[in-house]
């Protein structure tokens, strides 16, 4: 099994990275900041973007048994009451009653006394000053706000903790239009919010985030095939888009671990430079939701199969990933430094694919016809693709500042250029230069974007 001692990435060189080129910056950083949240720059969107559209690619579009949704983020309240967040959507906390009155996660205390090899049922002490620590209280995980101009407790709303539920909501809908039976599956993406105890890592664990969930509607029989299959289905996605496979693993959890509509979970995991921790949650959740929504709505939640009159409540399996965690670990697992001829560069080694700019186009001079010429270019590749045009600096500048985006091509207008309409097409990882005519740039481009592809780091 790998270790993080063999990779030169750390959580802190990706922070730099991040803020450096334009990925994600702290929120309200000229405040002061707000504590665990971030904003998305340019590239950042970019490549976020590129995440969640291979999710839907995947999900959606190379499939025809899965339809897309995008529900609001308010809904009615009882949903939370049906669902089980409002009673059960808590977490353990302890404070210290020594000196510095921290607040702290109980069973994530516990996790790291195990970790490190002691009693996880000890008594515990405050990390940070030693102090003695409070009996655990249960705290709240929704965000509440109010709707409508009097704030009164029948205004009272939540902003949803999960997307998983507006597909639940919406089964009946999906059953009338979509004409599909099971097994089939509804899609979403979109922003979630929990008042986490212990945000950490960066935008690995955070109050606001985005989900990429899926629920998938089978026959009570198959659902144990269908958990099967998905949890193999999901961790092939990341492998393919490229995170080396020693570096993922799929964990199934212990019963005493499962959420309180799951009968199995597994989580895939990477192994960020804080150690394994879940990327995604492959979980079999029964009929638990659509049963619960039909005896607090008192509408029929099921599928009736018209020929032969059967029907039944489908179960559910639902693989839920998190957009910025896989963001985030996408981003490690490309991270490398290298030295190139006696020169440092810092290279995000991402699928092409996921590459926030997939071209560079740069002349070598800023005179000689190259700008102009370069531009052109340029303005023909970006119909087909990101592209960038980069002028600013020297060449080799601007090829460090492409590699540290994860450029993966770099096309270079020269003095031959201007004679014989060829450039110089450069790869990322390979350093290889090659000489190609303007006219077969494009197709070259795009058909090298959608060949298959394996990280260089594995070779
Ligand atoms: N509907 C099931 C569900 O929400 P979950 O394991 O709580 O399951 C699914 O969340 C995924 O959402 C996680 O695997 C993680 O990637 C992401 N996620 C959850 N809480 C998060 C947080 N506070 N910050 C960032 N991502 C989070």
């Amino acid at each position: 099994m790998a270790t993080e001692a063999h990779d030169v990435v750390t959580m802190e060189k990706i922070v730099a990275l991040c803020k450096r080129r334009g990925f994600i910056f702290q929120s309200s950083e000229i405040y002061g900041g707000l504590a665990s949240t971030y904003d998305y720059g340019h590239y950042g969107v970019l490549l976020k973007t590129n995440v969640k559209n291979e999710w839907w690619r995947a999900m959606v579009q190379e499939r025809d048994d899965i339809v897309a949704l995008d529900a609001a983020i308010l809904m009615h309240p009882r949903v939370w009451e049906a669902s089980g967040h409002l009673e059960g959507f808590t977490d353990p906390l302890v404070q210290c009653l020594g000196k510095c009155k921290r607040r702290w996660r109980e069973d994530h205390l516990r996790e790291a006394v195990e970790a490190e090899g002691g009693d996880p049922n000890a008594e515990l002490r405050c990390p940070e000053c030693g102090g003695e620590l409070s009996e655990p209280r249960n705290f709240h995980l929704m965000f509440e706000t109010n709707m409508g101009p009097v704030k009164d407790e029948g205004s009272t709303v939540y902003l949803r903790p999960e997307t998983a539920q507006g597909i639940f909501v919406n089964f009946k809908n999906y059953m009338q239009f979509a004409r599909k039976k099971p097994p089939f599956g509804i899609a979403q993406v979109g922003k979630s919010f929990r008042n986490e105890i212990t945000p950490a890592n960066f935008i690995f664990r955070t109050r606001e985030f985005e989900q990429m969930e899926m629920e998938y509607f089978v026959p009570p029989d198959d659902a144990p095939q269908w958990y099967e299959y998905w949890q193999k289905a999901r961790f092939d996605w990341y492998t393919e888009l490229g995170i080396r496979p020693d570096h993922l693993q799929l964990r199934p959890h212990d019963a005493d671990e499962l959420s309180h509509y799951s009968s199995a979970t597994s989580d895939v995991e990477y192994l960020f430079p804080m150690g394994w921790s879940e990327l995604e949650g492959i979980a079999n959740r029964g009929d638990f939701d659509l049963t619960q929504h039909a005896k607090f709505s008192g509408e029929k939640l099921e599928y009736v199969d018209s020929a032969t009159g059967d029907r039944y409540v489908p179960h559910v399996i639902e693989p839920a990933a998190g957009a910025d965690r896989t963001t985030l670990a996408f981003m490690v697992d490309a991270y490398d430094e290298e030295t190139v001829e006696g020169r440092e560069r810092v290279v995000l080694r991402l699928h092409p694919r996921l590459a926030p700019v997939k071209v560079a186009v740069m002349p070598l001079l800023n005179k000689d016809g190259h700008p102009e010429r370069a531009r052109q270019v340029y303005e023909m590749l970006r119909t087909r693709m990101n592209a960038e045009y980069d002028t600013g600096g020297s060449i080799g500048k601007r090829y460090r500042r492409q590699d540290e985006i994860g450029t993966p091509w770099g096309v270079t207008i020269d003095h031959q250029t201007i004679e014989d309409d060829t450039v110089t097409l450069r790869d990322r990882d390979s350093l290889d230069q090659t000489r190609i005519a303007i006219g077969e740039l494009a197709d070259e481009l795009t058909r090298r974007l959608h060949a298959p592809w394996q990280t260089p780091k594995l070779a």
